[in-house]
């Protein structure tokens, strides 16, 4: 039988796309290995934004003229990228919104405190990133639900046999997670977990803003109710995002921002809401970030899922062999096999900032802090570490310059 192999992801191609990469910073040329933070930008992403408002530009729905139908087509084309990409059973259960951080805090005011009592358990996990722990245990506090975290085990690793002990006589309301750790790159078996809330009754939340900029990501083989993500991390602009929901958890949920657009009828007496998913999107619609970040899609699309999932996995196993010949660079995290393209690590005495501010004077982009990961830096007993992340454009040589950067580092500070 002909196997067909699918071709594998030329980097140095992809890079080509990225205006970013003709630069240089302090005179060297730009290895940026902070993508888990935010994308760069493909050439075609920007003049696709850039065409919309000179050929296309007016304010979307209302408009009966032919400009604004062009440019509510310009919207709507875009929400159905959204729906292809996560094999979404309908564009009207796709929200845009602003960021991930948007998309959860809608579900945990317009679902959660509407929904959550004393006696409800709310689970999280220990690896979650702000944005899916910080609404979630507001709303568990106000409105007196208990608050729960999934552990984590000295590998990086979610410990799932114990769930049903840990929510004990609660009532199981939500559980929220990540797919992708954005701090240990930690690639969760959500759909077990989505599993077992199910048959629980509860509702799951799952954060894909670090799984959908790398691979497939698919809500209904994952079983969630909801689902949120973030244009910028996925090469599309900043100031978008979307969430995914289940038409019938959408629809009985009362709206999350108020104002124009989001309506059915406004009288003195009392106000109706309107269809999804515009019950969501009050106010003007982020309607040239809309057009590109369906151009982002395309062009993710176009590179192959499949293929900046391999080249991602390849990446990250040399940087971990790399960083692994280092007896003074404690790493964090699973092995290569169960992780995306982020390490975190340390420096043997050397404060991670400092260590980020000798990579960048080679040009070498890192980050370093606690990664909106707070209970999670906790648990490894550190307050800060070094992550490296890395995408479609990232090529071996730039692990290369992290690792004599590092060397570097200890030379100097160490
Ligand atoms: C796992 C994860 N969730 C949520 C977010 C929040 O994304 P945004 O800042 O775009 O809302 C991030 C961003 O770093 C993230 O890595």
């Amino acid at each position: 039988m002909a196997v067909t192999a699918k071709p594998a992801l030329d980097a140095h191609r992809v890079r080509a796309d990225f205006p970013i990469f003709e630069q240089q910073f302090h005179g060297k040329p730009l290895a940026f290995l902070d993508s888990a933070a935010s994308a760069q930008k493909p050439r075609q992403m920007l003049d696709a934004m850039r065409d919309f408002y000179e050929t296309s530009y007016a304010n979307v729905h209302r408009g009966v003229y032919q400009l604004a139908e062009r440019a509510t087509e310009g919207l709507e084309s875009a929400r159905e990228k959204v729906r292809r990409l996560l094999n979404a059973p309908a564009a009207r259960e796709v929200v845009f919104v602003r960021n991930a951080t948007e998309a959860i805090n809608l579900v945990a005011y317009a679902w959660g405190m509407n929904r959550l009592g004393p006696g409800d358990v709310v689970l999280v996990t220990e690896l979650e990133h702000h944005s899916n722990f910080v609404p979630w245990q507001y709303v568990a506090r106000r409105t007196g639900a208990d608050f729960r975290m999934i552990p984590l085990g000295d590998g990086g690793e979610l410990l799932l046999d114990g769930l049903d002990e840990l929510v004990g006589d609660g009532s199981l309301k939500v559980v929220a997670a990540g797919l992708v750790s954005n701090s240990l790159g930690t690639a969760n078996p959500l759909e077990r977990l989505t599993a077992w809330a199910r048959e629980r009754g509860a509702v799951t939340v799952v954060d894909a803003a670090q799984a959908a900029p790398h691979r497939e990501v698919d809500v209904q083989a994952l079983g969630c109710d909801f689902l949120a993500v973030s244009g910028h991390k996925m090469c599309g602009p900043s100031g978008i995002g979307a969430l995914w929901g289940r038409a019938e958890l959408l629809q009985e949920m009362e709206p999350f921002l108020l104002g124009g657009h989001m309506i059915r009828s406004v009288k003195a007496e009392r106000t109706t809401w309107g269809e999804l998913p515009h019950k969501f999107e009050a106010g003007t619609a982020p309607m040239a970030e809309a057009v590109g970040f369906g151009a982002a899609i395309d062009y993710l699309t176009e590179v192959g899922f499949e293929a900046i999932e391999r080249h991602e996995h390849e990446l990250v196993a040399y940087a971990l062999e790399r960083l692994h010949e280092l007896d003074w660079v404690t790493c964090y995290g699973p092995p290569p096999e169960r992780r995306a393209g982020i390490v975190s690590f340390n420096v043997d005495g050397v404060h991670p900032h400092d260590v980020a501010q000798i990579l960048d004077l080679d040009g070498v982009a890192i980050r370093a802090g606690h990664h909106c990961c707070q209970p999670l830096m906790q648990k490894l007993g550190v307050a800060a570490t070094n992550r490296a992340s890395f995408y479609l454009y990232t090529i071996p040589e730039e692990i290369d310059r992290l690792v004599d950067g590092l060397h570097k580092a200890r030379k100097l500070l160490g």
